[in-house]
């Protein structure tokens, strides 16, 4: 049986709605079609149940971002992963220029729709493999956050990003990293956990270790690693993590 005190929400992403089995695990692009175009938590299956998460846990997500990132007036800010830009949408008025993109179109047209109006927020449609190719464009970013999306990518394409920041993307001091499944602890999520925990295109993604994320911030680029605990309350305490890297001096 699964640990329903600890692994409620997550495990909406497996035993949801009947429609939910219409769609790839790990799909972006087509799901969150089915809900309406306001419907932002349930877009990005930040879901309990199809209950959506709580304000109270959204509000811990987006402080522990502001207060991790130091967020400033001339902050400009890339959002890599940004979904429907619901999430970040408290933190643009504090920063100089917020630019997200995000793999799926869908999510980006919401984000444009209902966020995209002031002048210093972007959003564009692309896959984090494209940054190569796009590095140019965000060259002034001093901040970078990607939130709920490091599960979906693979090992080199965490290292390949890690790279073009520290290269590429030099005025980058900081880089939150957010809501990361922990390998180490996923009894507390399902003892039984029978899906690959290494396969990133299952509904939860890559469960990575913490050691995991110290290796491959240590080997591409020069960052100081710190874990960041969300409080005991927070849906997903016992079981996922945070990370900011601050690059070193
Ligand atoms: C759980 S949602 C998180 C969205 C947003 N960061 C938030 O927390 O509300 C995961 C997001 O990662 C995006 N994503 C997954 N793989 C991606 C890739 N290779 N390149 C860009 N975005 C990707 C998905 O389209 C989806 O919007």
């Amino acid at each position: 049986m699964k640990n329903t005190k600890f692994s409620q929400i997550d495990e909406d992403a497996t035993c949801s709605e009947l429609t939910y089995q219409d769609f790839e695990p790990h799909d972006y692009k087509e799901y969150p079609k089915i809900f309406s175009r306001n419907d932002f938590l349930r877009q990005v299956r930040r879901t309990v149940n199809g209950v959506p998460v709580s304000q109270e846990d959204i509000d811990r997500i987006v402080s522990s971002i502001d207060i991790n990132l130091d967020l400033c007036a001339e902050d400009r800010v890339l959002d890599i992963g940004c979904g429907n830009g619901h999430l970040s949408s408290p933190l643009y008025s504090k920063v100089k220029r917020w630019v997200g993109f995000d793999s799926s179109e869908y999510l980006i047209s919401v984000a444009t729709e209902f966020y995209g109006v002031e002048e210093r927020v972007e959003f564009i449609t692309q896959s984090v493999d494209q940054l190569g190719e796009s590095v140019s464009a965000y060259e002034e970013s001093s901040k970078v956050l990607c939130y709920g999306v490091l599960a979906y990518l693979t090992q080199s394409e965490v290292a390949r990003v890690l790279d073009q920041i520290s290269n590429c993307l030099k005025s980058v001091e900081r880089i939150y990293i957010g809501n990361i499944p922990d390998r180490d602890l996923i009894n507390f999520f399902d003892p039984n956990y029978k899906v690959d925990p290494l396969c990133e295109r299952s509904q939860i993604g890559r469960w990575w270790t913490s050691n995991e994320i110290k290796e491959v911030a240590k080997s591409n680029g020069n960052w100081e690693v710190d874990f960041i605990k969300m409080p005991e309350e927070f849906y997903a305490s016992k079981y996922r993590f945070d990370v900011l890297l601050r690059r070193k001096i």
